[in-house]
């Protein structure tokens, strides 16, 4: 009895993995990934302050850009090397240490040659204490470490079939230095190093044995890419096997682990993770704290997570909502709608978790075939999701068509809704020009359905668009862009908008529908009220060219899109992250509001809040990492990394 409960209370105090490492951080990018491993070496040999420190090195296309980042620290904090003594994990065989293709060359360009001791660098590292094992001096290099040794840091890379240093498959765990025959598979891995032949690879390696290894005080393993994911997981959740020579990390009591999300993703299913680090956007601030989640969910802080995402100072956001986009990357919502979640996945790039795929004016039974293929849905980490639709038309003024096609607007309004559109499933937001006749019955049908109406492409008077906003007109759609111009004795809805702080406006914020002066003036007049959105069109994303909107030939030419052979601008070229960063320059706005102007407000406009637009608890977990400059440096979705900013 007794032993069973001891087993229950073992069991009980299992954590996420049999192996409990001494820490786990993945990163939202192997950049990052590769800085904090480099500031972790070097802070180490700070923290033995000119007292030896003993580095155990490896080579390979993960330590490029931590040798990168190292040499950037070391210069720019001018560490002190002349103490440091480096071990190479592992060289080529039968080649000369001279070779360009040698692990010695790799070491020499990617780290010494810019680090070396020299009379104008006393704080350079010594030529004598680098060590690199060849052909010719592998027998003697247990001897050396034991002279210098213990190693106090050792790097590790990890081979996709799990080796470490050159310590391939079915090694034995107590192995030392020796020379080994490479696996196939290593081989090959490296081909890209030999210009991808692998015939030049070499065939054999001098490597530490794993006894040599685990005999470091200290060791961390950094893994990028999705192809080192399946190693990663069989290395902390895998018995112990000489199949994997990874998994003998699990004896070593002092072993950090530093991944990028990629080479995480076999480790986070189903596991609460913890996103530390960051500068939250909450409550309309941004203040350093945590993010826990779990099940695509934002969570409450638990005393204990499972898995840590290190967000490295960077601020954590609410994932943007464009509620009006009308297709990039060759789709037009109009024209092709069924490539939507190629739009969808495009949209990640700019931190666009949600959107509202935008249909301009068309015919009946054009509406009847696009808006089936458009209907709301979830792509997970694979695009933005689609949270219905945006009809931007046909019931316009005539004298505002902007780019839409005249032959489909339809200036009054005077029969069923679904004459027109068809069905109206998955609609979400339809933008019309309330002035037209029948235009207060259109108001109230759409309303009856729960479909936000928007009034854009008008020339209504400033009481008709007080009126009709008391109907329910709840959105002024892309303010002063193809409506009437404001006049002092007739505001019209660029009056309305910019004194109502209850009514909301989106606004293109391009730098080309609207000057400077007038995104300043909305700023000022109405900030509550402005909402970010692209307008974008199919050329977004693509070289200057032709392209098409709806039916009507377009023009991309720099950030400028025209309808062809005139002048009339006909949608944008802008995606929501540039529209954050330009709103916050133009408007002079703080970072917070900048983004909660393409996350937060679009959400409560229609009515995804609080499940959208914001990181409280209970939310979804979709949210954007971005640098000071407010660049998107990464995108999640449902607390699953769906787009990053990669080397
Ligand atoms: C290199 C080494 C190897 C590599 C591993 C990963 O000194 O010992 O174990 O660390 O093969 O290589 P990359 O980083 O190129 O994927």
């Amino acid at each position: 009895m007794f032993r069973f409960l001891i087993l229950g209370m073992a069991l009980f105090s299992l954590r996420l993995f049999s192996f409990d490492p001494a820490s786990i951080s993945i990163f939202p990018s192997s950049a990052l990934a590769a800085e904090s491993a480099a500031q972790k070496i070097a802070d180490l040999i700070v923290s033995n302050g000119g007292k030896k420190t003993v580095l155990g090195l490896a080579t390979g296309s993960t330590m490029i850009p931590v040798y990168a980042a190292l040499k950037k620290i070391v210069q720019e904090q001018a560490i002190d090397l002349s103490e440091v003594v480096t071990f190479n994990l592992d060289e080529y065989s039968d080649i000369l240490p001279s070779h360009p293709q040698s692990f010695r060359s790799f070491m020499f360009s990617h780290l010494f040659d810019d680090l070396l001791y020299s009379s104008d660098n006393s704080l350079g590292i010594r030529q004598e204490n680098i060590h690199i094992p060849s052909d010719a001096t592998w027998t003697e290099y247990e001897g050396l470490i034991a002279k210098y040794g213990p190693i106090d840091l050792q790097l590790l890379g990890i081979g996709r079939n799990g080796h470490i240093g050159f310590a391939e498959p079915g090694t034995s765990i107590h192995s030392r230095t020796m020379v080994v025959n490479l696996a196939d598979t290593s081989r090959r891995d490296n081909a890209h190093f030999w210009n991808g032949d692998l015939e030049m690879v070499p065939k054999k390696a001098v490597t530490m044995g794993i006894e040599t290894i685990l005999e470091a005080k200290e060791i961390l393993l950094i893994a990028f890419g999705e192809s080192k994911a399946s190693a990663i997981a069989k290395t902390l959740r895998g018995s112990i096997s000489e199949q994997v020579p990874a998994t003998a990390l699990q004896t070593h009591p002092n072993t950090s682990f530093i991944l990028d999300e990629e080479a995480a993703s076999l480790l986070k299913n189903g596991y609460t993770t913890r996103f530390i680090n960051a500068r939250l956007l909450l409550d309309h601030e941004i203040q350093e704290g945590e993010l826990w989640v779990s099940k695509g969910k934002i969570i409450p802080p638990q005393s204990q997570g499972d898995l840590v995402v290190d967000i490295h100072g960077k601020i954590l956001a609410p994932g943007f909502i464009d509620i009006q986009i009308n297709g990039g990357f060759g789709c037009d919502f109009s024209r092709n709608p069924e490539k939507v979640d190629l739009v969808a996945r495009e949209l990640l790039q700019f931190g666009v978790t949600a959107f509202l795929p935008t249909v301009i004016s068309s015919s009946p039974s054009q509406y009847r075939s696009i808006l089936p293929k458009l209907r709301p849905r979830t792509f997970g980490t694979k695009g933005a999701a689609i949270l219905g639709v945006h009809l931007e038309g046909p019931f316009f003024s005539s004298s505002y068509a902007g780019a839409h096609n005249p032959q489909f607007i339809v200036p009054s309004f005077n029969s069923a809704i679904e004459t027109t559109y068809g069905d109206l499933q998955g609609v979400k937001l339809v933008t019309l020009a309330p002035e037209i006749p029948g235009g207060a019955d259109l108001i109230k049908l759409l309303e009856s359905r729960g479909i936000l109406v928007a009034a854009g492409h008008s020339a209504a008077t400033f009481d008709q668009i007080r009126s009709s906003t008391a109907m329910g007109i709840g959105l002024a759609t892309h303010l002063f862009n193809a409506m009437s111009p404001y006049h002092h004795r007739n505001p019209g809805i660029v009056g309305a908008a910019l004194i109502d702080p209850q009514l909301p406006y989106s606004l293109i914020v391009d730098g080309i529908h609207l000057c400077p002066e007038t995104i300043s003036l909305c700023w000022r007049c109405n900030p509550n009220g402005l909402i970010l959105i692209s307008d974008a069109t199919e050329a977004l994303g693509l070289p200057d060219g032709s392209y098409k909107l709806g039916t009507l030939e377009i023009e991309l030419q720099g950030d400028q899109i025209y309808l062809s052979g005139s002048r009339t601008i006909a949608g944008s070229n802008l995606n929501l992250n540039k529209a954050v960063r330009l709103l916050h320059s133009i408007a002079k706005c703080s970072k917070v509001e900048a983004l909660e102007a393409a996350s937060l407000k679009p959400a409560k406009l229609i009515k995804v809040h609080p499940q959208k637009g914001t990181l409280a608890i209970g939310s979804d977990a979709d949210f954007v990492v971005l640098s000071d400059e407010l660049q998107v440096e990464a995108t999640y979705v449902g607390g699953e990394l769906a787009w990053n900013l990669n080397l």
